[in-house]
């Protein structure tokens, strides 16, 4: 018969049909390395508290050690009938150890605090690589704004054309979320850094192990102060799915606008065809599919998160199996991170950006109106004055079918005596951006300390 944790108090085995429902290997293997560094843990624990002694500690660390190569090289993996990963490890552990040793692992600890811990474990490991993936990305973002120093393109809010920005004040404004992002991670972590182990069930051992030391070998910082809490909670595993989602919407976000720049209409980028894709039938395409593909996943980290949200949400304390539905949203988030990331960088590294275009279109639509205004201030004139003036300039050119710079000193004064030839010298993209010249500015000289200041913060991290 299948070896199971749990034969004891029953007489017939569980249906096909549950066990088939039950299972949790197909997913849960991926802790198995985690799994067997808690056991080392528990054995030294087990061990301080006089219930191994010393030859069955060594005897315990050996088969552990034999387990683990097993299983690194596909030797030993879980069978149809081993219920989850801490069943088919101790399946594994017995057989290589005899039943005898192999019997007293298990003394003072419960699956319920070993997956409590073994998914701390395995998500700070993901934290660290999905950060390294983000900052990458940053990086590439950071290479692109230090290539195009003076490159302008049209600011937009509501997609309209609204004042002129340079293109890496506009990169760099998607390189802060990202940043902010890393800091998430690094904050969660902390968070994360607190060991369940020792909780057993729920209530705690009654057999004098010592947390603190479990948590202490496992790398964590410290032993959770509440043994309900440390099998129950699983807002840590929630705040990972945020964090992921929230990557996933920043690079939505970088990725609607790539896909617009790459249309004939915006003609701002041209994407490398290392990271384009064609089309079967119309051989002319090259596709953002890396972009879209990003736009797609964002909704299904948003998935993630809010099924996870949804299955905690009703749960009493301590541990519900429905506790088991908390990993695959999360080991998908992470799988999903690992995958887009890297292409996504290398889109961004070898984006070619077409500034004549841009340049060429960053003032017109009458982007430089606030400036009129912001020159006639300048001169004295109160705002709800200068804006009505700017106002009149932009209906002037409407009906002319001109841009600001085409009206003629006769027709400026015409609008009023105030609008003097001097309001030329805002009538420039160069000059809208150098008088945009405060902190967090798209000045030239501005952009160029916070692009300083995102380098930093990048390898700081
Ligand atoms: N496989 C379970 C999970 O992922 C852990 C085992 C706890 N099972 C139990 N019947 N108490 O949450």
């Amino acid at each position: 018969p299948a070896l199971r944790l749990w034969g004891g108090r029953f007489a017939d085995g569980p249906a096909d049909a549950l066990a088939a429902l039950s299972l949790s290997t197909h997913f849960d293997w991926r802790l198995a390395r985690h799994d067997i560094a808690g056991s080392r843990a528990h054995a030294r624990a087990l061990h301080r508290a006089g219930l191994l002694d010393r030859d069955e500690l060594a005897g315990t660390l050996d088969g552990l050690d034999r387990l683990e190569s097993d299983v690194a090289d596909g030797t030993f993996t879980p069978r149809p009938a081993d219920e989850d990963v801490h069943t088919a490890l101790e399946r594994g552990f017995i057989e290589r150890v005899g039943p005898e040793l192999g019997g007293r692992l298990r003394a003072g600890r419960s699956r319920n605090d070993q997956i409590a811990t073994l998914v701390r474990m395995y998500l700070r490991e993901q934290a660290r690589s999905i950060a390294d993936g983000v900052l990458d990305l940053v990086g590439a973002l950071a290479d692109q704004a230090a290539a195009h120093p003076g490159a302008a393109l049209p600011g937009r809010t509501h997609l309209q054309h609204a004042q002129p920005v340079l293109l890496a004040h506009h990169l760099l404004a998607h390189a802060w979320p990202l940043l902010r992002d890393v800091q998430r991670l690094r904050d969660w972590d902390r968070r994360a850094a607190v060991s369940p182990y020792g909780s057993g069930a729920l209530a705690g051992s009654s057999l004098g192990l010592d947390p603190a030391e479990v948590a202490a070998e496992l790398g964590f910082d410290g032993a959770v102060h509440n043994s309900i809490d440390g099998t129950a909670a699983r807002d840590v595993v929630a705040e990972f799915a945020f964090v992921t989602a929230m990557i996933g919407v920043d690079l939505s976000r970088l990725s609607e606008e790539i896909i617009l720049w790459a249309t004939k209409e915006f003609s701002f980028v041209t994407l490398h065809d290392a990271f384009a894709t064609g089309s079967s039938i119309m051989p002319q395409k090259k596709n953002p599919d890396i972009a879209e593909l990003a736009r797609g996943k964002s909704g299904r980290l948003i998935g993630d998160l809010a099924g996870l949200l949804t299955t905690l949400k009703g749960l009493p304390l301590a541990y519900n199996r429905d506790l088991q539905e908390d990993k695959e949203p999360v080991f998908d988030a992470a799988d999903q991170l690992a995958l887009l990331l890297p292409a996504f960088t290398g889109m961004v590294a070898t984006l070619t950006f077409n500034t004549g275009r841009m340049a060429e279109l960053a003032p017109q639509g009458f982007a430089l109106a606030t400036d009129v205004a912001e020159w006639l201030v300048r001169q004295g004139v109160p705002f709800r004055t200068a804006h009505e003036l700017a106002g009149a300039c932009v209906r002037r050119c409407e009906e002319r079918g001109v841009e600001l710079w085409d009206l003629t000193d006769g027709e400026l004064a015409g609008i009023s005596p105030l609008l003097t030839p001097g309001v030329r010298e805002v009538l420039t993209v160069a000059g809208s951006l150098a008088s945009r010249d405060g902190q967090g500015g798209t000045a030239p000289a501005r952009v160029a300390e916070q692009l300083e200041r995102v380098r930093a913060e990048q390898a700081e991290h």
